[in-house]
Parts: C-alpha cells; structure tokens; sequence
C-alpha cells in the first residue's frame, strides 16, 4: 500500500456561498483543508470590513475553529482605500478580489473603469494587500477563448507597470499564455491553477454533448493550454498554486437553458491531484502546490497539522452529488476512476 503525507493543503481559491449552499458544503472543503481564500461574490457582495468579519463568522459557525475562512473583499468602483487597510490592518481580509464588471457569476458590481479603482490599488500596494484576479475581459468583440490572454495585454500588464510593488495573483488560470507572462515576471505575480482545468479541456464540455457540469469561467481551453497548466503546477515553481475554484451551483441552475458557471471540486480535489500528478510522473511536486507554494505567496507558514493519502487497488467512491438545503449539488467527474483516498 503506497501512501503520501503532506502538510494539511490550503485551497487558496474558494466559493463557500452562504445560507443553506453553505451549511450543505462547507465541510467539503474544511474535511481536507487547514485555510481556504474565501470569494467574495454573493450577492450582495462582500465589499466592506465590516461585511467580510460577518461573513467570516457566518463561516465558522458552520466549520467550527479547525477551519480558517481568509476573507476577502469584492473590488468596486466605490471601495474605500480606508476601510480596505483598516480590515487588513485587523486582520479580516487577506486579499481583495477584482472582477471586471460582468466577467462572471454575480460580478454584476465589479469595474469597468480601472482608472477608477487606481486609488484603492495604490494603497492595497503600499499596506502589501494582494490583487486576486478574475483575468477575463468583457468586451462582446473578444472571443470568449481569447479573453484571458487579452486580460493580461489591455488589463493586468498595466495595472501592475502604474502600480509597483502591488502583490497580484492571477485566479484560475487556463492557458500557456498565463502560464508565460507569470514566468516572465518577478515574485510579486503568483497564480493559482484549478484541480479542474488540469483535467478537462474544451472538448469535455462539447464533444457528444453539452457537459453543463464542465462549464465554469474562465471556460476550459483547447488541450496544448491544460498541458500548459499540468507542466506549470507539476514543475515545481513556487508561483503556481492550488486554488480550486470549487464552486457550487444547485443541479437545476446548472442543468439549464442558460446554466451557471462552476465546477465543484471540494469533495475530490485532493484524490484528484494525486492521481494527475502520478500520472505526470510528478507526486513529489504535490506537496509543494498544494501546501507549501500558497502559503510562501501569502507569507503564511506552511500548516502544522498533515494529510495521508493511500493509494489502492480498487477505485474509491465518493458521492456523485451533495445534498444541501439549497438542492442537490453535482460533484465533479474527473472521468476516470480514482485510486488514491484522502485517509
Ligand atoms: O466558474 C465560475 N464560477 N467562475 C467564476 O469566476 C465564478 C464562479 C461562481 O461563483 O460560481
Ligand atoms: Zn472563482
């Protein structure tokens, strides 16, 4: 029996939503995760200290304390670069979440101008505040594939030259093309990878049939862009980490005419990162994506506590969907079995 012990991993990109979606999934994630960055777009948004200390307590009474919720706030145009530090200074925020306006689920309040915004990232700079990025841009004339790799000319490129030694970490990423301008760069630009986009690509979501299941945003890429993600996240590069982007939607909002965006990984992810990294000839690099390069990003030490993985002959099971009070939520089918089971 092959097993692997790694420090308690971190999820450093999270949606735990509220209510009942809460209530019904949050121990998904706190089962086999120390600390996970928690997204900010509910609706409404999180955009105030005040709003993120009552969403972190919302949290931990669903968790309890052996879970650590790092909150962070939804960017507007109207953020005040005061309370932004103040809520830092307090430490109730971890990071600030920039979605442009209209990018995805409930980014209805994120920005449109950046100009606007220059203020609050000036500060966010100065206190050591990270940038989390949704790097899509929304302009109807940019091809959907495109949007990310245009983000980075037209958005983020010069959001970080006019605002220097402002800490940013591009979400989510799904092509080589962000995989490359992270690697051009210093230290200051990490990016987190999601467990999903290391395993489908744009073909999973459309071959033989519409897969509301593999739809999320960004939208997964052609297959050379997750070879891309498989060799960033296996290679050892500290500024690649895990952050899942588990998001989860009710079946009947996924299972629709127009469907929500979202995969949800929580309850498989660590399963799955063992068998893609084996299968990549990579399980030694495991333990730095998911436990060690986070934590170094965000100059938090690396968790004390452990998690053993053991490897067996036969398939693991795990539910194929969580009920909740909000519905029943589907979990991700990675679409080959898995060998490797969380201990
Ligand atoms: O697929 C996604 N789902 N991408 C996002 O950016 C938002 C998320 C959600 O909140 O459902
Ligand atoms: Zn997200």
């Amino acid at each position: 029996m092959q097993t692997l012990t790694l420090p308690r991993p971190d999820d450093w990109h999270l949606h735990l939503r509220d209510g009942a979606m809460l209530t019904g999934i949050a121990a998904e994630t706190a089962r086999h995760f120390a600390r996970a960055i928690i997204m900010p777009n509910l609706v409404p948004p999180v955009v105030t200290g005040a709003e993120a200390q009552a969403y972190r307590d919302r949290i931990l009474a669903v968790t309890g304390s052996g879970f650590t919720p790092l909150m962070t706030l939804y960017l507007t145009e109207a953020t005040d670069p005061a309370d932004v530090v103040a809520a830092h200074r307090a430490g109730i925020i971890t990071a600030v979440k920039l979605y442009p306006a209209g990018a995805t689920t409930n980014s209805a309040s994120g920005v449109r101008d950046f100009d606007r915004v220059r203020g609050v990232l000036e500060a966010m700079a100065q206190a050591g505040i990270p940038l989390l990025t949704h790097g899509e841009v929304t302009d109807p004339e940019i091809d959907i594939f495109d949007r990310e790799a245009v983000f980075i000319d037209r958005v983020l490129d010069p959001i970080r030259r006019t605002t220097p030694g402002l800490r940013v970490v591009m979400e989510h990423i799904t092509t080589s093309d962000a995989v490359a301008y992270v690697q051009s760069q210093p230290d200051d630009l990490g990016a987190t990878i999601t467990t999903h986009h290391l395993v489908i690509n744009r073909n999973h979501i459309l071959v033989g049939g519409i897969k509301p299941h593999y739809y999320c945003l960004p939208v997964a890429k052609r297959e050379t862009h997750r070879q891309a993600l498989l060799a960033a996240a296996t290679s050892g590069d500290a500024r690649f980490f895990l952050g899942t982007d588990s998001a989860p939607h009710a079946d009947d909002a996924k299972e629709s005419a127009c469907g929500c965006a979202g995969c949800f990984t929580a309850t498989n992810t660590m399963s799955i990162l063992a068998q893609v990294f084996e299968a990549a000839g990579a399980l030694d690099k495991l333990e730095g994506f998911s436990s060690r390069n986070g934590p170094a990003f965000y100059r938090l030490p690396v968790n004390d506590a452990t998690l053993t993985l053991e490897k067996s002959d036969t398939p693991v099971s795990y539910p194929s969907k969580i009920d909740t009070g909000a519905g029943p939520v589907t979990v991700f089918d990675p679409g080959f079995p898995l060998y490797w089971r969380v201990l």
